[in-house]
């Protein structure tokens, strides 16, 4: 029924500006455990990551969710675990619209949101909110956490750590995102001494959360390999990759030139970045890929690079509500 909904009305939406789309679709997001049920992953598709249950090997994203208002809907959807945010310490309005672009064709977004979010403290309040009334999902539930724009990188360790005390207790995991295109200077935190006093910092603040490290692709394998280290030494749980990139591979025809490129253009790249990641690792950690997945075939070729489960945003947007259960049942009906 929902995916009906959603065959009838994609024309429609996609005619709407994407970000008005977007609004429009999650003033609809409450009705959804209403109108779908039973979709969770066959219990074959359970995979352990950091001591949490993901549902199946298919998360949902950061930054579809930015405030963490549609968790119910996600996880009726099927989704085996969802990752809200980006949240920063301070709430922000984000870049100027419009700022969210489709490439329908190649089935890729261009972004630059910039972190447009109701701050840490009211996804804690919206998180708190879903426990007590006994909502909250089977499946974990990641917070993800930026820097403020208004915060300089040197006191970037502080905007973190404020999120960080205000959320624990309350999402099953962090993710540290210093990957993102579109707040100046945050991929700079992607080095080594940078990294080194803000994850020295996050992870003991954590206390018992596991803590992800979020990664983007256009960073170098060495500096891949700098960060991937950073981090295991640092205490982290594991590695995402990747985020957006600012480059524009696989696409044709004038393009927004600012922004973060993701969906089915970004993969090739995002595919050569997770395997430099998986090498760098070298099985001391889980890693999450991301980037380009929209088929069991992409979620297949994924797991089997050596990645403990994958991540996509993207092609929810082209391949509709259905998309992840779509994918989890034909993983179920291929399993051995
Ligand atoms: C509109 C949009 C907003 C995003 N916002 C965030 C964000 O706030 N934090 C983050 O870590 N990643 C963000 N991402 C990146 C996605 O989480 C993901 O890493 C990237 O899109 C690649 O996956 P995909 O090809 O499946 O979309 C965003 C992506 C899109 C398209």
């Amino acid at each position: 029924m929902l995916d009906l909904f959603y065959r009838l009305a994609r024309p429609l939406l996609f005619k709407l500006d994407a970000e008005t789309a977007h609004e429009f679709v999650f003033r609809g997001l409450p009705l959804v455990p209403w109108l779908v049920r039973g979709r969770r992953p066959a219990p074959s598709l359970r995979v352990r990551i950091a001591g949490l249950d993901w549902g199946g090997p298919v998360g949902l994203a950061a930054g579809l969710d930015k405030n963490g208002v549609g968790i119910p809907a996600w996880a009726a959807l099927g989704f085996g675990a969802i990752e809200v945010g980006t949240v920063t310490r301070h709430a922000q309005p984000g870049n100027p619209r419009p700022r969210l672009f489709r490439l329908a064709a190649e089935g890729g977004l261009i972004n630059r949101m910039g972190f447009n979010n109701g701050g840490a403290v009211a996804l804690a309040a919206n998180l708190g909110r879903l426990r007590d009334a006994g909502g909250w999902p089977s499946v974990p539930v990641g917070a993800n956490l930026g820097k403020s724009k208004v915060t300089p990188n040197e006191s970037a360790v502080d905007d973190y750590l404020h999120s960080v005390s205000v959320l624990r207790g309350k999402a099953d995991y962090f993710v540290v995102n210093v990957s993102s295109p579109n707040t100046p200077g945050l991929r700079e935190l992607q080095e080594r001494e940078p990294l080194t006093r803000l994850l020295g910092a996050v992870v003991p603040a954590a206390q018992r959360t596991p803590v992800f490290l979020k990664l983007a692709p256009d960073l170098e394998d060495d500096a891949l390999l700098t960060a991937v280290d950073v981090a295991l030494d640092n205490g982290c749980a594991g590695i995402i990759a990747t985020n957006t990139t600012i480059s524009r591979p696989g696409t044709s025809g004038r393009l927004e030139q600012f922004g973060g490129l993701s969906g089915g253009p970004l993969r090739p790249l995002a595919r050569a970045k997770i395997a430099a990641v998986l090498a760098a690792v070298g099985g001391r950690a889980p890693v999450i890929g991301v980037g380009g997945v929209a088929t069991a075939a992409d979620v297949r070729d994924y797991l089997t690079m050596g990645c403990a489960a994958v991540q996509l945003y993207s092609s929810f947007i082209f391949g509709g509500p259905g998309l992840p259960s779509r994918i989890h049942a034909e993983l179920a009906s291929a399993a051995p």
